[in-house]
């Protein structure tokens, strides 16, 4: 079939090419390329809508068959949901939330066994660990997915959760909150509704750059919170990530310091706004239209009033290849890259690492924090141009931590980084350590004075698939669900 695209008499132009041909090439353009040439003549602005080129441009994202989207067409498909938020599919993300950051990443979930078709936005939740497992900490665990963020078109919610009045054509997909919240439901209604009826309004923003900060009022006194980020070459920063097609929006910096004298008998730590002098760059922003904020983390015990939305930033994820510590070519570059740990009682903990060739060092940022040391501080620091000799006063804990096996290890000497509660400035210390590799992608840190040892095991991206395959990990909301509608 050759349906050309029209009889122009122009000889040699595109618009000349029969269609299968014109189709054939656009498959090779970038979108934004498609889209101008389609807008250059009148003849091509007539295949505008054509289902074959859409078709095409969402195959590129994963959506292979438009009937998971109900009656949306391809373009509509495209237009209205990948245009915008495609480019988020696949991406993770580090979260500003005071003390314990967090994780989120985004994935298209066309299954639909328990929601509509859509991008599904999944935070990275660590268990906090029961008091019986003080004596013996578990190693680092895998991240449990929570869904957070659902972006789909609001027709395809079923019909007694849709939002009343959809604020913009149902042409257009939408953020919605599907964190359990516990304020936008009532009790009675908690335990039996489907997990989608709690699902809220929610708005997703590109956030300007910012000098919004947050400031920790204490007993001991207030000091400024450290900025995430704070620096500019930090290394697990991905400068190169697209953002969604949303216009940036400048937030007003909100300094909240003339209400401290307000708060002069503190039970616990409070948290407010201020203004820092780093400036932040760009960032994602979410924040849930019922108020039920996704800043909140469950591991803060700080009373938290700022009122600023969390800000997320693109966080790199790749995994290089690790190599044996044995292996004759084992390079400490080998090691970049995200990691997770177990800090002793504050449970799994998410640490990125660092190589500067110039220095020789290796540092370990952490992306996920707690309140002793918070997220974007450097946890420690290695200095690999040093052999790491154990001295006979440290043979005795060395062997116990790394059962006398220290022969078969590459040990580093450095510096850790301690701190009391809070983070309060002049309350830090930076005792010594020693970091053995003991794997491609499994390292024990000891410290030392106190023969304390944390194991780190390198994040990999199917840890966490693994845990989503597992039946017995489903999401209490899903597993009412599920339960529901008679799939056990
Ligand atoms: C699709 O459209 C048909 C007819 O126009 C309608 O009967 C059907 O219910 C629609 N399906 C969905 C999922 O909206
Ligand atoms: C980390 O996990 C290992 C293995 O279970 C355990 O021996 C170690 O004590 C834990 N360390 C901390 C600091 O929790």
């Amino acid at each position: 079939m050759t349906r050309r695209v029209s009889r122009s008499t122009v000889q040699g132009g595109i618009i000349d090419l029969p269609y299968d041909v014109l189709l054939h090439l656009l498959a090779f353009l970038p979108v934004d390329a498609i889209v101008h040439l389609l807008t250059t003549s009148r003849a091509l602005y007539s295949l505008i809508k054509d289902e074959q080129i859409w078709k095409e441009v969402s195959r590129r994202y994963g959506v292979h068959d438009a009937r998971c989207f109900g009656n949306h067409s391809f373009f509509e498909v495209y237009t209205g949901l990948l245009h915008t938020y495609g480019c988020l599919i696949g991406t993770t993300w580090a979260g500003d939330h005071p003390f314990t950051g967090g994780v989120l990443q985004f994935r298209l979930d066309l299954e639909g066994h328990v929601r509509p078709r859509g991008i599904i936005g999944e935070i990275w939740a660590f268990r906090s660990l029961e008091p019986e497992e003080a004596d013996a900490y578990p190693p680092p665990e895998p991240p449990q997915l929570t869904p957070a963020i659902f972006i789909t078109f609001p027709d395809l919610l079923p019909a007694d959760c849709r939002i009343a009045s959809a604020p913009e054509p149902e042409r257009h997909a939408q953020v919605f909150c599907i964190c359990l919240c516990e304020s936008a439901i009532s009790d009675e209604a908690r335990d039996i509704r489907p997990l989608y009826q709690k699902w809220h309004g929610a708005k997703m923003q590109v956030g300007s750059e910012t000098t919004q900060g947050t400031l920790i009022h204490t007993r001991r006194g207030s000091s400024v919170h450290p900025d995430f980020p704070n620096d500019p070459r930090a290394a697990w920063y991905d400068p190169k990530r697209v953002f969604p097609r949303l216009k940036p929006q400048v937030f007003p910096i909100v300094d909240a310091t003339s209400m401290l004298k307000n708060y002069p008998h503190l039970r616990v730590p409070e948290l407010f706004a201020t203004r820092t002098e780093y400036i932040k760059p760009r960032a994602l922003t979410l924040r849930c239209l019922a108020g039920c904020a996704m800043r909140g983390s469950s591991l803060l015990t700080y009373h938290n009033h700022t009122p600023c939305a969390p800000r997320y930033y693109p966080l790199h994820t790749s995994t290089p290849h690790g190599i044996e510590p044995t292996a004759s070519d084992w390079h400490p570059r080998s090691l970049v890259g995200l990691w997770l740990a177990n800090y002793s009682y504050h449970g799994t903990e998410c640490i990125f690492i660092a190589w500067d060739a110039q220095s020789r060092t290796l540092s370990g940022t952490k992306i996920t924090g707690d309140e002793h040391v918070p997220r974007g501080i450097v946890s420690w620091m290695l200095d690999v141009s040093r052999s790491c000799v154990i001295e006979p006063e440290e043979r005795s804990t060395c062997d116990r931590a790394f059962r006398g096996e220290a022969s078969k290890y590459r040990l580093f000497r450095g510096t850790g980084h301690l701190s009391a509660r809070g983070y309060i400035t002049g309350e830090q210390d930076t005792p010594p350590i020693i970091m053995a590799v003991v794997g491609a992608d499994d390292m024990r840190m000891l410290w030392p004075e106190d023969g304390d040892i944390f194991h780190y095991t390198r994040y990999r991206e199917s840890l966490a698939d693994v845990w989503r395959a597992e039946p017995g990990n489903v999401n209490a909301g899903e597993q009412i669900l599920r339960a529901e509608n008679g799939e056990g």
